[in-house]
């Protein structure tokens, strides 16, 4: 038996039932490969459900607040993807009446819609013959066919296409891509693949030259970068704090958060207070106090934010400030709101 029927063999014995595979309509499915971008089955489906409720039709989408959209997405993270996903929902009405254009090159135009999306969205609802390459797919081509070239550089990703686009079942092709995602996930694991039980194992070369662990190869790893973030939680005497949206390039993007202050290492409140004085806008303090006093170092893809809550209060009454009752209506990063349930005022 070749490669592509001993995975459909294997998936139609192994495959969970996920909403997402229930249905053709290119909004579910378009809808749960962002979601699922960089995200865990289990972490993704609840944010499916959630939208798909709030948001049943791609029309609904369009036509919501951004602000309503960054909230619902809370928490997943890659935020630059929830902008996209509004951007792409307004652009599929605008300029395709509402319907998901049905080719890979259209696909391809809408925007945080790459090679990946495209072929999963035609794959899966046209059943048109197009291979998906995911971080799944890369780790069971690798080690099945004992290919060492890094998966991440222009040449691994040509040359796995091509392998994939070889070894597909055309004829198959919904069940036959779910099903060598489905097998990176559940057999071809990262850690601890399952090769004692693996029904490949005999035709495997990464188990044959015991390569397992070696493969898929990665190169030039990006360096982390570390920061110093310092939140000035400001509270005045009738428990208004300030918010600000961030803005600009970057992460979070379009977020809430406390007043920042970035430093270039961690700080005491001696060194805190020039600071305050040159950023400006905050009104005079009464007390000053650190709230973590070991910085929680929050981890994100290529940055590790070393993160220190000030608590200010000030007797001046904050104008233009939010009624701290009212600050979990705002979209804020996780890490924004894990502090916010912790704080009791
Ligand atoms: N991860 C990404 N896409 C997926 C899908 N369609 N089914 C299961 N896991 C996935
Ligand atoms: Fe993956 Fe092991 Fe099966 Fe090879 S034998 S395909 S490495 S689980």
């Amino acid at each position: 038996m070749t490669f592509a029927p001993k995975i459909l063999n294997w998936y139609r014995k192994h495959k969970r039932e996920l909403p997402w595979r229930e249905t053709r309509e290119p909004y579910k499915v378009w809808l749960s490969e962002i979601i699922l971008q960089q995200t865990r089955v289990a972490q993704g489906m609840p944010y499916y459900y959630s939208f798909v409720e709030a948001f049943p039709t791609v029309y609904d989408l369009a036509n919501a607040p951004e602000e309503q959209v960054l909230k619902l997405w809370q928490g997943l993270g890659y935020y630059s993807r929830a902008r996209n996903l509004h951007a792409t929902a307004k652009m599929v009405v605008e300029d395709f009446n509402g319907e998901f254009p049905k080719t890979y090159k259209e696909l391809k135009s809408l925007k945080g819609v790459g090679d990946y999306t495209a072929s999963a969205i035609v794959s899966f609802c046209f059943d048109v013959a197009e291979p998906v390459v995911d971080g799944n797919v890369y780790r069971v081509l690798s080690r099945y066919f004992g290919v060492d070239i890094p998966i991440n550089g222009t040449q691994g990703i040509k040359y796995f296409k091509e392998l994939a686009r070889e070894v597909m079942d055309e004829r198959n092709i919904r069940d036959y891509n779910q099903g060598i995602m489905e097998f990176g996930a559940i057999q071809c694991a990262p850690k601890k693949p399952y090769c004692l039980l693996c029904p490949l194992q005999d035709s495997c070369v990464a188990l044959k030259d015991d390569k397992v662990d070696l493969l898929p190869v990665k190169q030039n790893k990006t360096k982390v970068r570390n920061r110093y973030f310092n939140y000035m939680v400001l509270l005045d005497e009738v428990e208004n704090t300030i918010l600000e949206q961030r803005k600009g390039k970057g992460i979070w993007q379009n977020l809430y958060q406390f007043p920042l202050i970035e430093s270039d290492k961690r700080l005491q409140a001696e060194a805190l207070g020039p600071l305050i004085k040159e950023k400006g806008d905050i009104p005079a303090i009464k007390s000053l106090s650190l709230y973590n006093s070991e910085p929680i170092v929050h981890k994100l893809s290529h940055q590790h934010l070393h993160t220190q809550f000030w608590i200010l209060r000030t007797s001046h009454i904050l104008k233009e400030g939010t009624p701290w009752k009212q600050i979990g209506d705002f979209p804020v990063p996780v890490l924004i709101a894990d502090f916010i349930k912790t704080l009791k005022i």
